[in-house]
């Protein structure tokens, strides 16, 4: 079924048209993966999505419901604003920039919106929250001011407060690529653990190992369209579009320096990719394993990790994909 699904949409900002005419559908438990150039629409896209701002032209509709408008006889309304923000509660969102309330405590990030919009009592809400917080790593952390926090943390907080709300489907905007190199598998793996446990998600990434590893289903944008979408490894392995080459060949080549700075970083390489994750990601990972092992998808899950070989020019991806550079185009080896 269905949860979400975009029909030709468009968006235009004055003369500047930035999506011309995307459609994709997400089922309920999958997990789509975008990636595409800067400016090629990607935010665009998930801010459209998620009601903050309204679509030109199409039609998304949101567990069969069209987002934005109520259709009457054969004719679409703009919903009231009242209707419109109820829709919006519906999707969660993750941003970049993790936008906490910098004023509230983490608990109280989380369930401000529950007790103002679910109407939970504090005492619902918090119990909630706290639920939340252990399940993304940071039950010791709800005192504390997101200022307080490392990036990765914040990031999980955010996580959570979007959780909270129970939506249907999350959404997630390049939610590492602020972070830290070395925050960055602790968010990833919150978010792998949400996936295992079947929820819907959009993840607009530049990390290719986890779209490799988590992602059902993975699109190329670029210049707002989708120029390439199939399975993540067949894409990234054999796209067969030459923009997604180009791209592919560009993200392998300005992300050298950090390859080489990861192999160079740690001795996770020389470990199994599940012993590397442990040893960087300390407890977190034991709740990956219990929830990898519940997994009701039953797939082979890949640990996430990635790293550059000077010597072959080779790009590892999660310790088992590895993607040639050669002069010509990128080749992935499982
Ligand atoms: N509010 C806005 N007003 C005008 N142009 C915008 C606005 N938001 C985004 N754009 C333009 O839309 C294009 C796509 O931006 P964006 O969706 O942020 O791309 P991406 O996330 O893929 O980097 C860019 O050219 C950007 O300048
Ligand atoms: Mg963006």
């Amino acid at each position: 079924m269905a949860v979400l699904s975009l029909e030709a949409v468009w968006k235009r900002y004055g003369e500047h048209t930035v999506l011309r005419g995307v459609s994709l559908v997400v089922e309920k438990g999958e997990v789509l993966c975008i990636i595409g150039p800067s400016g090629s629409g990607k935010s665009t896209l998930l801010r459209c999505t998620a009601c903050l701002e309204p679509f030109s032209g199409g039609i998304a509709r949101l567990d069969g419901e069209i987002l934005g408008y109520r259709l009457h006889g054969i004719k679409l309304y703009p919903l009231s604003s009242r209707a419109l923000a109820a829709q919006r509660t519906e999707i969660g969102m993750v941003f970049q920039h993790f936008n906490l309330f910098a004023n509230l405590s983490v608990l109280d990030n989380i369930t401000l919106a529950p007790m103002l919009i679910r109407k939970l009592s504090r005492q619902q809400a918090e119990q909630k929250a706290r639920q939340l917080l252990e399940r993304v790593g940071l039950a010791d952390k709800e005192k504390s001011f997101p200022a307080q926090l490392s990036g990765g943390q914040q990031q999980r907080v955010a996580i959570a407060r979007a959780l909270a709300m129970e939506p249907k489907v999350m959404l997630f905007d390049e939610p590492t690529s602020a972070l830290d190199p070395e925050l960055v598998d602790e968010v990833l793996v919150v978010i792998k653990d949400l996936a295992q446990e079947g929820m819907t998600m959009v993840v607009v990434t530049h990390e290719m190992a986890f779209a490799a590893d988590v992602a059902d289903h993975l699109i190329f944008m670029d210049d707002g369209v989708i120029v390439e979408e199939g399975k993540p490894i067949s894409l990234l392995s054999n796209p067969s579009n030459e923009r997604t080459r180009a791209f592919l060949r560009r993200f392998l080549q300005q992300n050298k320096a950090v390859f080489e700075e990861q192999a160079a970083r740690s001795s996770f390489q020389a470990l199994s990719p599940r012993e590397s994750e442990k040893t960087r990601l300390g407890g977190q990972l034991e709740k990956a394993t219990t929830s990898e092992d519940r997994s009701s998808k039953n797939k082979a899950r890949r640990p996430v990790g990635e790293g550059y070989n000077q010597d072959d020019g080779s790009f590892t991806l999660g310790g088992h994909v590895q993607i040639i550079q050669t002069a010509t185009e990128p080749k992935i080896q499982w």
